[in-house]
């Protein structure tokens, strides 16, 4: 007989519970992945019934599905939230956590069971919870596994994230928890790793000899809205860079792991985040710009004067024999043009070119881009020759694979339904393990002191709806480079 499984989400009354974490859960059911029987309990503060829990988090589900044209089946819904559950309970109180305990030992009886928890909860909150779990014997895995996943922010610097998983470690093994960074749950991105390696075409060309840089852009044209609070105190650097682009640019930069488990890969990523030099404040100055849009000041909660950037471009080099003198430019940013995600290659010009260009003219040298979202896919940029005309004319053009062309039968799924079901399956391979975590703090550390601390620049200020500040191009130009337009 299989062990029931128990999903507890803290912070069940939140944003992300209903807009993410529930509908994940829900479509994992409809694809029947989740083991039989998995039940699903939120607990928060908010005072509901298991009744109108299900009614209130059922009618934002239906909402957003009806939104995004997917078909309502009240029946399946209701077959699903017979399993879903609501303690009512402030578990930072003494004594808060008893209620859980009570319910479990309602359902679970003697028979014991295997339990995932969530924390999607204020991030402070995270050194409480995992104690207060560990100390009253969540951790302890009698009668089935005990697993705890975490939301990003995981800690402010470096030292906050390495005293945050000082305090996890006391009760909690390194292979109970899941730190999530939902990039990594991105169809496209798990693509970066079947493309370099399950292909021989292209692993040959991605090193030094023939990459002249690399670019990874990851634009948002949303601003920051009502997530002033958690925002203004983050700022895109630690927002995006630290967890995302970072984890994003370890797939794109290390090696071949012999096997594909968890650890071979998390090794890996690990000597790419080893390899990327940590800077002087001093010298950090040089590899990052920043931006804030016009009227961030205007955005409820956002303090006046606030320095946070919305926008960043940071320049960081890979110190090894794959790397050598490659750049790697990461920008990111809010209230931009368009939402538009990529990792753009480009590679070295030909070291000739017999064949005339037009007077001021330059060669566009090849390009492959990796579209990581909206319109996933990949586009290998190429010079053609124009037919019929006079002479020999050069024009660039794309070979394209489209993701939703290609697999139009499966629409991609979100990001939080592979990471829950690899975490309920015990896979830890697209979580973020303590060394890359505090490594990554580490490299984004003085990064952020150049641009936080006293005499730094203010933020250039950029149009909403535009590709960002003037710097950003800037930055690019003194090394002679332009950024790819966003799509
Ligand atoms: C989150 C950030 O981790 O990622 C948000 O906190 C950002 O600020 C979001 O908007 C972007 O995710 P996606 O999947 O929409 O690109």
């Amino acid at each position: 007989m299989t062990v029931p499984l128990t999903v507890v989400i803290f912070g069940a009354s939140g944003d992300l519970t209903a807009r993410k974490l529930i509908p994940a859960l829900y479509n994992l059911a409809l694809k029947n992945r989740l083991p039989e029987g998995t039940r699903v309990v939120g607990v928060a503060r908010s005072d509901y019934s298991d009744a109108a829990y299900r009614d209130h988090i059922g009618e934002r589900v239906r909402d957003a599905f009806l939104k995004s044209g997917v078909v309502w089946d009240a029946t399946a819904w209701a077959k699903f939230a017979a399993n879903l559950f609501y303690v009512p309970t402030d578990v930072t109180k003494p004594g808060g956590i008893d209620p859980i305990k009570k319910w479990f030992d309602g359902v679970e009886g003697s028979g014991g069971g295997q339990r995932l928890y969530y924390l999607s909860v204020s991030p402070e909150l995270y050194p409480q919870l995992g104690t207060t779990l560990g100390e009253a014997g969540f951790s302890t895995e009698t009668g089935g596994f005990r697993r705890l996943v975490i939301e990003k922010p995981f800690g402010h610097d470096r030292t906050t994230a390495k005293a945050l998983n000082d305090v996890l470690h006391k009760h909690w093994r390194e292979d109970q928890l899941y730190r999530i960074d939902h990039y990594l749950g991105k169809e496209t991105v798990q693509n970066i790793l079947i493309f370099r390696f399950a292909n021989t075409l292209f692993e040959p060309l991605w090193n030094y000899q023939y990459i002249d840089h690399v670019q990874i852009t990851v634009a948002e044209e949303v601003p920051v809205g009502k997530r002033a609070a958690y925002y203004d105190t983050s700022g895109v650097l630690r927002d995006m860079f630290q967890s995302h682009i970072l984890q994003v640019m370890t797939l794109v930069a290390m090696e071949s792991p012999a096997r594909y488990t968890a650890d071979a890969l998390r090794n890996e990523k690990m000597k790419v985040l080893d390899a990327i030099s940590i800077q002087t404040p001093d010298r950090a100055r040089g590899s990052v710009v920043v931006g804030q849009y016009e009227g961030y000041h205007q955005e409820p909660g956002v303090p006046a004067g606030s320095k946070t950037p919305t926008f960043a471009a940071v320049k960081l080099q890979v110190q090894n024999g794959r790397w050598k003198n490659v750049p790697f430019y990461l920008r990111s940013g809010k209230a931009l043009k368009s939402r538009y995600s990529e990792i753009m290659i480009q590679f070295h010009c030909p070291p000739h070119l017999m064949f005339p260009l037009p007077k001021d003219e330059v060669l566009q040298c090849n390009r492959m881009t990796l579209v990581l979202q909206p319109n996933e896919g990949i586009k290998l940029n190429f010079q053609t020759k124009v037919p019929d005309v006079d002479g020999v004319r050069l024009q660039p053009r794309d070979l394209s694979f489209d993701y939703k062309e290609a697999y139009s039968q499966t629409p991609i799924p979100e990001a939080y339904e592979r990471l829950l079901l690899d975490a309920i399956h015990g896979d830890a391979s697209l979580f973020m393990r303590s060394d890359e975590i505090e490594r990554a703090w580490e490299i984004m550390d003085p990064i952020l002191a150049a641009s936080e601390r006293d005499d730094a620049p203010a933020p250039q200020s950029y149009p909403v709806g535009s590709d960002g500040p003037a710097c950003s191009a800037a930055m690019l130009a003194a090394d002679g480079r332009k950024w790819q337009p966003l799509a």
